[in-house]
Parts: structure tokens; C-alpha cells; sequence
């Protein structure tokens, strides 16, 4: 009887075994594209690479480091690209992400673009300068019941150059049933004058990988990998009033922007930051940036809370952050000073305060945001 299950495993094991290198065999021989050259700005790099895989880790290997915030799973719309050569049209899983003049442009998610032939693309030069940290976790701070405020140490290189407002991809480890690292994007919470040690603010989202990594097993003296700088959310020059809002982790460039602006001293006729939670348990940095309004006359820090508890003995705004910041406009906001508006956090609040600003008259193209999807 032993001898018969015995021998029953030892069969299934062996056609499992032998199933498993047939299909490697054929997959060797249909996914089999050959050498497929990537051309990048019109002949300023070029590069001949394995085909088969996405364009995206493709690049990566090549340290060429596309943004991405979902590890290719085409739910984050952040890796897009502009190519130049005929690959075929969109793919469904890439059209939600591309208006129509995005399509008009051959903008593609690089995470979707499976390299089977030679293909030219255009990147903005800024992506050469992206490079893979090697980082110390020095401490991790609990801001509020699901928000951590963590701290990496730059080992190697040892100093970063970055605009404020910008983003880092934070490559976790494998872990549980995790086979894989994980890389998510983070804004960075620092401003850029500290270059060895860099300050993130991670919200934990239920069941999700990376946060739940970051506020369950992190933890102190451990070496992370991080990818940086990235991202196009800066502050433009203009002397007029500036407008930011935020909800959630969405604080995060925001601290980056806000202290370096104060920092440097930057000239405008009014700096206004509006920052939204449900009630009193999820705000955090309120001292800090209170602070700051004491010390620079033209900043107006305006947390606003939806639904304050009683026991919150709330004397600030109440509602959506954006009803916070239309009932300033007219009054305190002078419209026709507006010069440009700031937005970070979830994609309902950027549609959200979108609708406003371009309601109150700002023209949409002066309306720039990082939406945490
Ligand atoms: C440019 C950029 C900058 C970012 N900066 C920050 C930052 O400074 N701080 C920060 O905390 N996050 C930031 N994010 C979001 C971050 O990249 C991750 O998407 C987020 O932390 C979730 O990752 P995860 O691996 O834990 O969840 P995943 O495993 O990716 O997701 C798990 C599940 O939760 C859903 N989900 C994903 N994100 C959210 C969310 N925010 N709320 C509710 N459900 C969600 C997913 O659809 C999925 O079903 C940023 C994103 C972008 C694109
Ligand atoms: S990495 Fe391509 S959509 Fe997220």
C-alpha cells in the first residue's frame, strides 16, 4: 500500500516535472523576439536588448528608470512614455489612462508594451539622472492611527539632489507568500536641502502591500532600496497667489514644497495650504505647520475637517477640504490674484478641486497634482 502511494507521487512529481520543461521549451520558442533595439530621444541613447519582456522592466534592468507606482499591474496610469515608431495600437488595459490627446500622441504605459520589435521612444532627459539608493531605515514615527512619518538614511550614493515636491519609487522586500519585491511610489516629505536623509509620510491602505510592509515590518536599521528623484510636481514661478490641497498622506510633498519655499524666502503675494480629514483622528503635522504661519506672513495653513467629532472641540472649518477653500474665495482669496493651485491625495479629491478652481476662473492648465491612485 505504502509502496503504491509512494510510487503514485513519485509519477505525479515526474510528468510535473516534465510538463513544466516542455512549456518552458515552447515558450523559449514562441516567446522568442530575438534582439530588439530600443532607440531613445531620436539616436541620443540606444540600446539592444533581450525582446519578450515589458518595455518597463526592460528599461529598468537597463537602469533606465521609468516612473511606476503599481509594479506593472496597469492601475496606476504613472509609467507612460511617448513613442515614436509604429507598435500597434492601445491596448485596453492602457486606454483608461490616455485622453485623447495622450492617444493622438502615442502615449503608452510602458508596463503594457511587450518588446517584440524595434521600437524609438521619447523620455524627458530629467529620467537619466534617476538613480537606485541604497538606504538605512533611521526611524519610523507614528503621525496618526494609519500614518507613519519614515526616514531613510542615503548609504549609497550618499546624497540626493532633488525639486521639492518630487517622488520616490521604495522597492520592498519579498515578503510572506511574496515571491517578488514590491515598488511603490512615495513623495518625499523633506525638502531638498537635507540631502543624505530622506522623510516620507505612508498612509497604511487595508490589505495593501507595500503599506503593510512599511507599518508592520519595517523597522529600524534595516536597508531599503529606494529609486529617485521623480515626478513633475514642482512649484512654477509666479508671484501671485498659490493655492494647495491636499487630504490624507497627500501632505506629504506638501511639507517638501511649503518649508522649502520658506526656506528660500520665495516672493508671492500669498501662499494659501488647505488640508482635509474626517475628524480630529486623522490630522497630524497641525503644530508644524501652525508654526510656520507664525513665522512667514504670507502663508495660511487652513486644516479643514469633514465631520468633527463633539469631543473634537473643533473652532476650524467644516466640510470637504474643498468647500473649506471655496469659502475663502472672493473674501480672503482675492480670484484675480490667483496665480496657480497645488493638488495631492486621492483622485476624488484632485476631480473634486479641479471643479472649483476652474468654477472660480483658473484656467485648468495651472491646475498641477499627484494623484496617489
Ligand atoms: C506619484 C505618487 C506619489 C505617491 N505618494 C504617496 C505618499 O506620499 N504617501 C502615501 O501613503 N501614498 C502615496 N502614493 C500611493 C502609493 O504609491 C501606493 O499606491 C499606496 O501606498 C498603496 O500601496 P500598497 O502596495 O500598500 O497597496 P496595493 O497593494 O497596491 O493596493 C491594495 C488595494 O488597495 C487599493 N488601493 C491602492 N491605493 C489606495 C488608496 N490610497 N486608498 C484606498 N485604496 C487603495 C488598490 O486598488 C488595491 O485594491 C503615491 C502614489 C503616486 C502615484
Ligand atoms: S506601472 Fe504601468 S500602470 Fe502602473
Amino acid at each position: 500500500m505504502i509502496a503504491d502511494i509512494f510510487f503514485v507521487s513519485f509519477l505525479t512529481a515526474g510528468i510535473s516535472a516534465v510538463l513544466a520543461a516542455i512549456i518552458s521549451v515552447i515558450d523559449a520558442i514562441v516567446n522568442n523576439y530575438g534582439d530588439i533595439t530600443i532607440d531613445i530621444n531620436s539616436g541620443k541613447k540606444q540600446l539592444v536588448v533581450k525582446g519578450g519582456s515589458p518595455l518597463l522592466s526592460t528599461l529598468g534592468k537597463e537602469k533606465i528608470y521609468i516612473p511606476s507606482s503599481c509594479g506593472g499591474r496597469a492601475t496606476c496610469g504613472v509609467c507612460k512614455v511617448k513613442v515614436t515608431s509604429n507598435i500597434g495600437p492601445h491596448l485596453p488595459t492602457e486606454l483608461p489612462f490616455m485622453n485623447d490627446e495622450e492617444k493622438e500622441m502615442n502615449i503608452r504605459l510602458s508596463c503594457q508594451i511587450k518588446l517584440k520589435q524595434d521600437i524609438s521612444i521619447d523620455v524627458p532627459e530629467s529620467l537619466f539622472a534617476v538613480q537606485r539608493f541604497k538606504t538605512e531605515v533611521i526611524s519610523l514615527k507614528n503621525l496618526c492611527y494609519d500614518t507613519k512619518e519614515v526616514r531613510l538614511k542615503l548609504l549609497e550614493p550618499n546624497s540626493i539632489s532633488f525639486k521639492p515636491g518630487q517622488f520616490a519609487q521604495i522597492v520592498i522586500p519579498p515578503y510572506g507568500k511574496l515571491k517578488e519585491q514590491t515598488i511603490r511610489a512615495y513623495s518625499i516629505s523633506s525638502q531638498p536641502s537635507h540631502r543624505n536623509v530622506l522623510e516620507f509620510i505612508i498612509r497604511q491602505v487595508p490589505e495593501g502591500i507595500a503599506t503593510t510592509y512599511v507599518h508592520t515590518k519595517m523597522h529600524e536599521g534595516e536597508q531599503i532600496d529606494i529609486i529617485a528623484p521623480m515626478g513633475d510636481f514642482y512649484v512654477h514661478d509666479n508671484t501671485d497667489i498659490m493655492i494647495c490641497i491636499s487630504g490624507g498622506s497627500g501632505m506629504a510633498p506638501f511639507k517638501s514644497i511649503l518649508f522649502d519655499m520658506f526656506e528660500k524666502q520665495i516672493e508671492r503675494k500669498a501662499v494659501w495650504y488647505f488640508h482635509g480629514g474626517n475628524t480630529l483622528r486623522d490630522m497630524y503635522n497641525m503644530e508644524l505647520f501652525q508654526e510656520l504661519e507664525k513665522k512667514w506672513p504670507i502663508f495660511h495653513f487652513a486644516p479643514v475637517l469633514f465631520k468633527p467629532n463633539p469631543q473634537d472641540n473643533w473652532q476650524g472649518e467644516t466640510g470637504l477640504v474643498t468647500e473649506g477653500a471655496t469659502n475663502k474665495f472672493g473674501k480672503e482669496i482675492n480670484l484675480a490674484e490667483l496665480a496657480d493651485a497645488y493638488l495631492c491625495g486621492s483622485p476624488g479629491l484632485i476631480d473634486a478641486s479641479i471643479k472649483i478652481l476652474t468654477q472660480a476662473g483658473l484656467d485648468a492648465s495651472k491646475i498641477y497634482y499627484d494623484k496617489f491612485a
